[in-house]
């Protein structure tokens, strides 16, 4: 890992316990460059639902989606949010880092896509979150794409399959394959809004044109009211002039659309992983939780979760 010298002095990218390593100036600024806001804690929720949809997608690999999903989803059910996680990736990264066991299930997100039978509420499963669930997926999912090659509006089937749970949950977050076929047509076209996590490295803003093309595809096409929520940085590392770098080129190419908040590179998110647990209970005190329960409180203040 290049270490740059003239670096800030500033936490190291696994921080200090109690400090978020967000503001890298000592003036105020974020990690992004700009002034950072008071991100409030939102007052609890008087009722439930509907649920605005998020989709995360990149079809890069590796850029943290899955990790965003479970630890966003976290934080937003520590606020009370009702919260529903569908895993939408055949690999089944997601349902497995929630610690629900998907292979032998016989109601996945793909039963819900491929039986138009299939009752939604069957293929639900409580994680150990209160407040959260989630839709397990298994590998059967890769089947999909080929199977509903002929089907009518198949872009439209994991709305369809959602509709009936939206008003359970505040926010229904779907944690897209890598890849922009099918599947993750189907995450766009079911969703409110797109938050899009970038990799601190130099080609992070590789392929996200092609993204944002698929985005406005959808659009035009399929589904009028999806919007860009916003492009999260995540394995920054405050140490490295690179991360603060590529920041500043994302914030030059998005603007206001990329969160203020910013996940910091650390060691905790594969060791929450392999406990099977969201980084908010497996280190609850560790500024990688911290990051997230800003993002969650980012998410609502924007007006982009409930
Ligand atoms: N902020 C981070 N710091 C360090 N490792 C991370 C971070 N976010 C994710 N990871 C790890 O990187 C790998 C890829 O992350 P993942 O969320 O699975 O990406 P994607 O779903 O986009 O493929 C996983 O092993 C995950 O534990
Ligand atoms: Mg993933």
């Amino acid at each position: 890992m290049s270490t740059d010298q003239s670096a800030p002095p500033t936490a190291d990218a696994d921080g200090a316990p109690g400090q978020t390593a967000l503001d890298v100036t000592g003036l105020g600024l974020g990690p992004t460059g700009r002034p950072m806001p008071d991100f409030p804690v939102p007052p609890p929720l008087a009722s439930h639902g509907p649920a605005r949809v998020i989709a995360l997608c990149n079809q890069k690999g590796g850029v943290g989606k899955t990790t965003t999903t479970i630890n966003l989803g976290a934080a937003l059910a520590e606020l009370g949010r009702r919260v529903l996680l569908v895993d939408f990736d055949p690999q089944g990264a997601l349902s497995a880092g929630v610690g629900v066991s998907a292979h032998d299930r016989e109601t996945t997100v793909y039963t819900l896509m491929v039986d138009r039978h299939a009752d939604t509420r069957d293929a639900i499963v409580s994680t150990r979150v209160e407040g959260m669930d989630v839709i397990p997926a298994n590998i059967d999912l890769s089947a999909a794409e080929v199977q509903l090659v002929s089907e009518v509006a198949r872009e439209n089937l994991l709305a369809r399959a959602l509709r009936p749970v939206l008003d359970d949950y505040d926010v229904v977050l779907i944690d897209c394959q890598p890849s922009l076929g099918l599947l993750t047509v189907n995450a766009l076209t079911a969703a409110h809004g797109v938050v899009i996590p970038l990799e601190c490295e130099y080609f992070a803003l590789r392929g996200v044109a092609l993204l944002v093309e698929t985005i406005e595809k959808v659009q035009d096409r399929l589904n009028p009211r999806l919007e860009v929520d916003g492009i999260l940085a995540t394995m920054y590392d405050s140490r490295t002039l690179h991360s603060r770098e590529v920041v500043a080129r994302v914030v030059d190419a998005f603007g206001d659309d990329v969160f203020h908040t910013v996940v910091a590179r650390t060691v905790k998110f594969p060791d929450a992983t392999v406990a099977a647990e969201p980084i908010t209970s497996y280190a609850s005190s560790h500024p990688a939780a911290a990051a997230y329960r800003q993002l969650a409180r980012e998410l609502i203040a924007r007006g982009d979760a409930a």
